[in-house]
């Protein structure tokens, strides 16, 4: 990992008595790095949505189809924010794999990421990890190992996967994208799956389980999704389910919405690139 030395004394001060959203989805995805009430959290969430795993799962999908895509775009460069703590094929691996030279900065607001995050990342020149906050888009911009990492003059794939539906609209979290894809050069590549609603119970369970568990986990339309791209044009298919997502395939032959698994119908995806 690239020496990030203002935080090298840095030692996280973790609340073991409420869930987190990192460490809740941690533990959807079967991962170690969580505690009890991230499992009863999770849990909890499993009673209305008994393939959480499996969503999880296809949410991780959706950011491997979007890291490969955007990668064979010819972009070496991402900035992932709302990273969450190591699991199976990581951004910085994805990335990696189609382009050996790709650089990945990782943000989170969460100080556990930055921990976890050191120690898979240790022997990693070409990846960083940051602590930030995307409802604060300087923190960000002006983070001095965001900028050790990112070149703002070149194209960027900017992601926000897994991290909209944690934000209520009444906050405007567009307006936080908006101040990120303004620093970011035409070319690059915005990145994002949010939770669906498109008349599907469980989608709504999704909401109702999460609000419960985290007090946060809102659904939102297609066209609310779509929004939030700022107007980018949508790479086809646009929006859609992640075993659906097909950029490079427009002929492929689609399992209809209707015969998707409950679990395939939570996560929308999309990607759109800064003309
Ligand atoms: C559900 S996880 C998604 C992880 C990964 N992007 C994925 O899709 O698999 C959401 C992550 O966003 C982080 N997060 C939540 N609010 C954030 C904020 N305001 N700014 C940056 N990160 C945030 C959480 O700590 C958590 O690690």
């Amino acid at each position: 990992m690239a020496d990030t030395d203002d935080n090298a004394e840095f030692v996280p001060d973790f609340d073991i008595s409420k869930p987190t959203i990192a460490r809740v989805y941690d533990a959807t995805l079967g991962g170690k790095d969580n505690f009890a009430v991230d499992r009863e959290g999770a849990a909890m969430i499993a009673t209305y949505v008994p393939k959480i795993r499996e969503a999880s799962q296809d949410n991780r999908l959706g950011l491997k189809k979007g890291v490969e895509y955007v990668a064979r775009q010819g972009i070496d460069q991402f900035l992932d924010i709302g990273a969450g703590l190591p699991t199976m094929e990581n951004t910085h691996q994805v990335a990696q794999a189609v382009n050996p030279n790709a650089k990945v900065c990782y943000v989170d607001n969460d100080p556990i990421v930055l921990a976890h995050g050191r120690a898979l990342l240790a022997d990693n020149e070409s990846t960083a990890i940051a602590t930030a906050d995307l409802r604060d888009p300087p923190s960000i911009l002006n983070h001095p190992d965001v900028n050790k990492m990112i070149d703002f003059d070149r194209p960027i794939g900017l992601m926000i996967v897994g991290l909209m539906m944690h934000f209520h609209p009444g906050e405007e979290p567009g307006n936080w994208i908006r101040e990120i894809l303004d620093a970011c050069p035409s070319g690059s590549y915005l990145h994002m799956t949010d939770f669906a609603n498109t008349g599907y119970p469980e989608q709504v369970a999704m909401e109702k389980s999460c609000i419960q568990a985290l007090g946060n986990g809102w659904i939102r339309t297609p066209e609310e999704i779509e929004a939030h791209f700022q107007g980018l044009p949508l790479v086809p298919p646009g929006l859609d389910y992640p075993t659906r997502w097909f950029p490079e395939e427009p002929d492929r032959e689609l399992i209809p919405v209707e015969d998707l698994e409950e679990h395939q119908r939570i996560i929308m995806m999309g990607v759109a690139r800064k003309p």
